[in-house]
């Protein structure tokens, strides 16, 4: 990891303040303080949002310099050399564009745009105006993600030939908690769980196994009704999936599940030997073979990120790969590290709406539909 010579201070602008926005602020905030001698620091000029009382609030707490309900205001602003976009899925492409479009360096979070034709006119926007982009798909910046990865570049578990993902939520069941309404509409979201929930799995699938060839899938819509609007998006989808590589797989995800808290969980299966993970053990990681099966602290001092935080085994939160994340741009941005291939780029958001897209007609037509 960098021990700068130099620290580049850089002007960041988000807009969201609510879930992703608080989780932005923090590892922003973070990134402030995680090196003596980091390759790029953020100065916060700016956070915008719907509601001026949470904006004050975010102002008081993380220390942004100045608030606003419009984020036209904030694309053109000189002090803003990157736009971080931690707002809903509605709010992804327009704003990210425009920020492009005035030579802003951004940061968008997953789903890029609500399918993959508006994912690509992203990647087009930042290509023609030749600047630095990131799909924010935080697993990357798990260190047990990260670790499964040099795991596998170094042939630990062989060939991969079964890859399985589960991402089960409850919080649709559960009367006033953390649905929002835009999340429920297609309009708003795109899509339901498959861009919401399933896109994280696709991309850890990516960037650990490889491209995807074909899928088969089948949804659900549970609705009718939540968060004062009639759901039109997929609650739940069951996937078969297939690689490049001659791997298959199958993926699930849900979120109107009352058993279910939190399960965020991806296996892979090699020739050799086999790798697990699941978010809820997020510095674990579980390693077999014919021997048997070993569940490996990823907090020793030669593991991924390890350097920026604890001895061994005290290990980080899911938050925290929030601050690895926004690190690993603003360090790309000053010149530290490429962005890609450890962090997402527009080209990898779009590959991912690919498929996400190909889930959804998978399920539409009944058919196994490739890539
Ligand atoms: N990486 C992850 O783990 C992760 C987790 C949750 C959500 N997300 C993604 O982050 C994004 C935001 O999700 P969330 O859970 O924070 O949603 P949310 O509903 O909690 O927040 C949405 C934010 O968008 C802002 N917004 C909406 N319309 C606006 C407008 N016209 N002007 C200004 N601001 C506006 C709202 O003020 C709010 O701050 C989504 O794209 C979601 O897919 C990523």
């Amino acid at each position: 990891m960098s021990q700068a010579e130099t620290t580049r201070r850089i002007g960041v602008a988000l807009l969201g303040s609510s879930f992703m926005g608080r989780a932005h602020s923090r590892g922003l905030d973070a990134v402030r303080t995680l090196e003596d001698h980091p390759a790029a620091v953020p100065a916060l000029r700016a956070i915008c949002g719907r509601d001026q009382k949470k904006l004050d609030g975010m102002r008081d707490r993380y220390g942004w310099e100045r608030t606003s309900t419009d984020w036209r205001a904030l694309v053109e602003d000189p002090e803003i050399e990157v736009f971080d976009n931690a707002a809903s899925n509605h709010l992804h492409a327009e704003p990210t564009i425009a920020a492009a479009r005035a030579g802003k360096h951004v940061i968008c979070e997953k789903p890029l745009g609500r399918d993959a034709a508006e994912t690509r006119k992203m990647l087009e926007a930042v290509e023609t105006a030749g600047v630095l982009h990131m799909c924010a798909f935080n697993y990357r910046f798990l260190p047990a993600i990260r670790f499964a990865r040099e795991l596998i570049e170094r042939g630990d578990i062989g060939a991969p030939r079964q890859f399985r993902s589960r991402f089960l939520l409850g919080s649709g069941a559960v009367p006033g908690e953390a649905e929002t309404a835009w999340r429920l509409r297609r309009e708003t979201a795109g899509s339901g769980v498959v861009g919401d929930l399933l896109a994280h799995h696709v991309d850890v699938a990516r960037y650990l196994v490889g491209e995807f060839t074909a899928v088969g899938g089948a949804t659900r819509t549970w609705g009718p009704q939540r968060a004062g609007v009639e759901v039109d998006v997929e609650d739940a989808v069951v996937a078969t999936v297939e690689f490049a590589s001659g791997a298959i797989g199958t993926m699930e995800a849900a979120r109107v599940l009352p058993g279910q808290v939190l399960e965020s969980a991806v296996a892979i299966d090699g020739s050799e030997g086999s790798v697990t993970f699941d978010v809820r053990s997020p510095n674990e990681l579980t390693f077999a073979d014919a021997r048997g099966s070993t569940t490996i602290s990823v907090t020793a001092p030669e593991h991924p990120f390890a350097e920026l935080w604890w001895p061994r085994g005290h290990g980080i939160g899911w938050g925290d790969s929030f601050s690895h994340e926004l690190r690993h741009f603003l360090g790309a941005v000053a010149g530290a590290w490429e962005v890609a291939p450890h962090g997402a780029t527009f080209l990898d958001g779009l590959r991912c709406a690919e498929v996400c897209d190909a889930v959804l007609a998978a399920a539409t037509s009944g058919h196994r539909t490739e890539i």
